[in-house]
Formats: C-alpha cells, structure tokens, sequence
C-alpha cells in the first residue's frame, strides 16, 4: 500500500465498508466472501475485490476476508486508529447536536472544546463540553493539540474564522457553512451539505416518478391499441 495512490472514489467508498465489517464483528462474524458481502452491501462482488485489492487484497481464494483483519487495516487506512482532538465553533442547533452525538468519541474523534459568541451560550455545558468565547480560541487549540475543528457558523463568518484556525494550526477543516473555504495546501476541508444530499434525494424521487409514469402511459397507450 506503501506510496500507492488510491483513488478519492475507493476512499469515499471506504467508510460504508467500515460500517458494515464493524455490524459483522459485532454479530460474532469472522470470515465473509466478497459475494456474501455483495449482497449484503449490495455493490457488485468484483467491485468489492477491485476496492480491496488496492490494499494488497486482504482477501484469501477460498476463504474470503477475514472481517476483524479488514476491519482493522481500514480503520487505519481512515486514520480512526489514531485520536483526533476536535473543536466545534457555533454552538448552536447544529454544533450542539454534533457534540451531543457520542458516538464519534467511539471512531477516535474527541471534541475538547466548543466556541461561540453568544454570551447566553457562553459557560453553558453540553454532554460534559463546555462552550467557550472565541477569544481564548488560539490557546484553547495549542494547550489541547487540536487538528480539527467543525465550523457550524453562518457562512459570513465562516472565512474569518477558518483563518484563525488555520493561523492556530488547525489542518482539518469539518465545513457545515454554506461558503467554499481557501485554505493553504497543508489543510484539508471536507464539505457537508445536508441539503444537497437532499437535492440528490429528490432527483432520485422524481426520476424514479417520472420513470413510473412513463411507463404506465406507454402501457396504457398499448392496451387502447389493442383494444382497436
Ligand atoms: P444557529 O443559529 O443555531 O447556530 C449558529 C451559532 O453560531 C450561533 O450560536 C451563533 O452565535 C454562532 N456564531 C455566529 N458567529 C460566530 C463566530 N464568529 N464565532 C463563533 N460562533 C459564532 O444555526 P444552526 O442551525 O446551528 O446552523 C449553523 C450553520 O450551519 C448555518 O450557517 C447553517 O446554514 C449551517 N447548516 C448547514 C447544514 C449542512 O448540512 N451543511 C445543515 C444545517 C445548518
């Protein structure tokens, strides 16, 4: 795997495999065939193997992959072996119900702290995090090795902001604010747009409508035809 490029498709795919070989080792599974897990995840076999052999194919002829093995070099391959330190700045609705979500402490991710400007927020404490100004932000990131931080801020603020992060030593950017951030090299964002997932929900609705009733007007175009 050493010095091999893998493509940004394999690693958006990765997580989903993450999931499901985690629900697998949960339920006691040991061994599972790339067709089981087809059909379990319903992506093609041979998508499964060409995935997975870009990491040196951790499967076996004849006896699969081995789930805690894969489960594990993925986990490394995400980085969710290591510990992440995550801030959160906004804590409003958004910031307050990532915080509350203890699940992510579960993956390695561990929020230390969260920000606002609200001084009714300020002090206020959520599942155990306290919600700070943004004044003491810089040593707040430096005292407690933080390499991430979710933006949950309107988006007027968000370039600011991820300025200051970034001049504080933030690499990781978490963006939930509608505006496209720049960021030197060294930083990484990642974009999550909840409504576009939605507008990609609502194209697939109204095609799959669309499809629908297309078909039934040719079926009933067909039936007054022979009926003539
Ligand atoms: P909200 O109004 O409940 O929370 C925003 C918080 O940010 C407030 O508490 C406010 O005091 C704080 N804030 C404003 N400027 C700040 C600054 N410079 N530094 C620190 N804190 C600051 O809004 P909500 O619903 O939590 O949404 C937050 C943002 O996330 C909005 O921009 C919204 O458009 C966006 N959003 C994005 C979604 C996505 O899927 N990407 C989904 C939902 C919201």
């Amino acid at each position: 795997m050493e010095g091999r490029e893998i493509s940004k498709a394999v690693i958006t795919r990765l997580p989903r495999y993450y999931r499901y070989l985690g629900e697998l080792l949960e339920s006691g599974v040991e061994r599972i065939s790339s067709n089981e897990l087809s059909a379990r995840m319903h992506v093609t076999a041979s998508q499964i193997r060409q995935d997975l052999n870009n990491f040196g194919g951790f499967g076996q002829q004849g006896y699969g992959y081995n789930v805690k093995y894969l489960y594990t070099e993925i986990g490394k391959i995400l980085g969710i072996d290591r510990q992440h330190n995550l801030i959160i700045i906004g804590a409003g609705n958004l910031g307050q119900a990532i915080a509350n979500y203890a699940n992510f402490e579960k993956r390695g991710f561990i929020i230390k702290g969260m920000f606002d400007i609200n001084p009714r927020l300020i002090g206020l404490v959520v599942r155990g995090i306290e919600i700070r100004g943004v004044d003491d932000l810089e040593q707040f990131i430096m005292d407690n090795d933080v390499q991430m931080a979710a933006l949950t801020i309107p988006k007027t603020k968000a370039p600011e902001i991820a300025d200051r992060l970034v001049s504080a030593g933030i690499k990781a950017i978490w963006n939930f604010a509608h505006v496209d951030l720049t960021v030197p090299d060294d930083v990484v964002v990642e974009n999550v747009h909840l409504s576009e997932s939605l507008m990609r929900l609502s194209y697939r609705v109204c095609s799959m409508q669309d499809r629908i009733e297309e078909e039934k007007t040719k079926a009933s175009a067909k039936s007054a035809k022979q009926a003539k």
